[in-house]
């Protein structure tokens, strides 16, 4: 099993800004400080230990207007780095109910990541193994090994041409089985088996309702009540008749459970937790501002800011698989900083994000590539998902001229949600449409200026009536 991330390096900085350009227009600046952060990562860990130890992550700060792309940078990057990564908005942390302590459960859900990608791994390697050892289980099923009694026929039904005699010698007889189970083996992998039912057993103990404990700040005792109770309720063990398919998936499961050594993929995970972890910290903003308590009863936000220090700072954190060092996890933040800025974040915050890059808002030109260009566009899914009736949408150009006009318009006059505007836009235009849409099927439908200016233009150049519909 590999120690260090192996797929951190996969992207070079320009690589990787190559795929958040698949879905997110502009924001070049924006892009590059993530990707030269992550690759700086990746170079720490080619180095050895006094220096590599030295090395601390260079965090960011996203700041920019509202609707630029600042989330939507952070999610896509989740999907395509493959190392330990979790989004949290900081504004959780001042509600009602939270304490301090629970900044740290962040780490948790982190090192919780981490485990769960290296299982994942670990399962992919032991696939083929659990998968051999899952058919030999299903066919002792089909054929029950050594008949400890001669009297009973262990053949059940088609299978049995020859006569069961008793006289048959041992050697014989483990031969002639031997051969029927290569012929069931043979019918097994053909598929033919395929309708036939067996017995298996499957475990059936849960401690029920632990659910109920994971709610906010409770989440320690939720770990220990798994353990305490999972141990406590002894395991019963249950007959369900399933399918011979059905079998062989929840047999690979049970091997691949046993195959994995649970004890080293901790290991490894929290190894990678702390080598190539990224906390996203969304909303920053909303949790900066010194003043303190003046805010009903919202935990002061100086007072988070102070809890989430030391993780940031590098700490120690306790979780169910082990302790957990902050030190060289990444921190992204982000936040829209228009009310509050960065220099109101306590200093010792401040210091720990040393990169600001700031994302510019986006234009009429923006808003016409974000509607058709990235992958899976609000074009592309508005299309695919009235072709699902049948309806056969086309948007001319001169129609996405107008709708990213309109909306950049709107924005302008009113309130400045950037590219969130382009939904309610695209929303109102074919409000009617999709309604009307299981009554149409069969249609091919193009969208031009003029339709899009008579559903819109209205409702466009009416101040109050744009305030409430767009
Ligand atoms: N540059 C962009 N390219 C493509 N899509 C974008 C871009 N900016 C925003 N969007 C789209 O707009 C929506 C809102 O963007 P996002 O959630 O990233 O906003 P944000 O910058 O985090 O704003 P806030 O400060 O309000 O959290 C998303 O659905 C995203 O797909
Ligand atoms: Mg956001």
């Amino acid at each position: 099993m590999a120690e260090i991330d192996e797929t951190a390096g996969v992207f070079t900085p320009r690589e990787l800004v190559s795929e958040l350009d698949r879905y997110i227009i502009g924001q070049r600046e924006g892009k590059r400080a993530v990707a030269v952060a992550l690759r700086n990562r990746w170079r720490r860990q080619q180095l050895t230990p006094p220096i590599r130890d030295e090395i601390m992550p260079r965090n960011i700060i996203l700041k920019g207007p509202t609707g630029v792309g600042k989330t939507e940078i952070a999610r896509r990057l989740a999907k395509l780095v493959k190392a330990p990564f979790v989004k949290v908005e900081a504004s959780k942390f001042t509600e009602v109910g939270y304490v301090g302590r629970d900044v740290e459960s962040i780490i948790r859900d982190l090192t919780e990541m981490g485990i769960g990608i290296v299982r994942e791994e670990e399962r992919r390697r032991v696939e083929v193994r659990a998968a051999k050892l899952a058919e030999e289980r299903v066919l002792d099923l089909l054929l029950p090994s050594a008949p400890s009694k001669p009297g009973v026929p262990a053949l059940s039904s088609a299978t049995s041409d020859e006569s069961p005699e008793d006289a048959e010698s041992e050697p014989e007889a483990e031969e002639s089985r031997a051969r029927t189970r290569e012929w069931l083996r043979k019918k097994l992998r053909a598929g033919e088996l395929d309708d036939r039912r067996v017995q298996i057993e499957v475990q059936s103990s849960r401690f029920p309702a632990v659910e109920i404990f994971s709610s906010a700040g409770m989440e320690e005792m939720d770990i220990q009540f798994k353990d305490m109770f999972g141990s406590m309720f002894p395991k019963q063990t249950k007959r369900r008749s399933v399918t011979v398919p059905e079998a062989i998936e929840f047999y690979v499961k049970e091997e691949s459970e046993r195959l994995i050594d649970m004890d080293s993929v901790t290991r490894v995970a929290i190894e990678r937790v702390e080598q190539s972890g990224i906390v996203f910290l969304d909303e920053l903003d909303k949790i900066a501002g010194r003043e303190s308590g003046a805010h009903g009863p919202d935990v002061s936000r100086e007072g988070v800011q102070r809890d989430i220090l030391p993780i940031v700072e590098g700490s120690t954190v306790n979780t169910k698989y082990g302790q957990v060092r902050t030190d060289h996890v990444l921190f992204i933040a982000a936040g829209a900083f228009h009310i509050s800025k960065v220099s109101d974040l306590i200093p010792e915050l401040q210091g720990r994000f040393p990169i600001r890059v700031e994302l510019s808002s986006l234009d009429k030109d923006d808003f016409r590539r974000i509607l058709t260009e990235p992958d899976n566009s609000l074009i592309k899914q508005y299309t695919a998902l009235l072709g699902t009736e049948d309806v056969n949408l086309e948007f001319k150009d001169c129609a996405l001229d107008e709708i990213a006009e309109i909306a950049h318009e709107i924005n302008q006059r009113m309130e400045n949600i950037g590219a969130r505007r382009l939904v309610t836009v695209l929303e109102r235009l074919l409000e009617e449409l999709s309604f009307d849409a299981p009554e149409m099927n069969g249609t091919h439908l193009e969208i031009d200026r003029a339709m899009v200016r008579e559903r819109l233009a209205e409702i466009a150049s009416d101040e109050n009536l744009s305030r409430y519909i767009l």
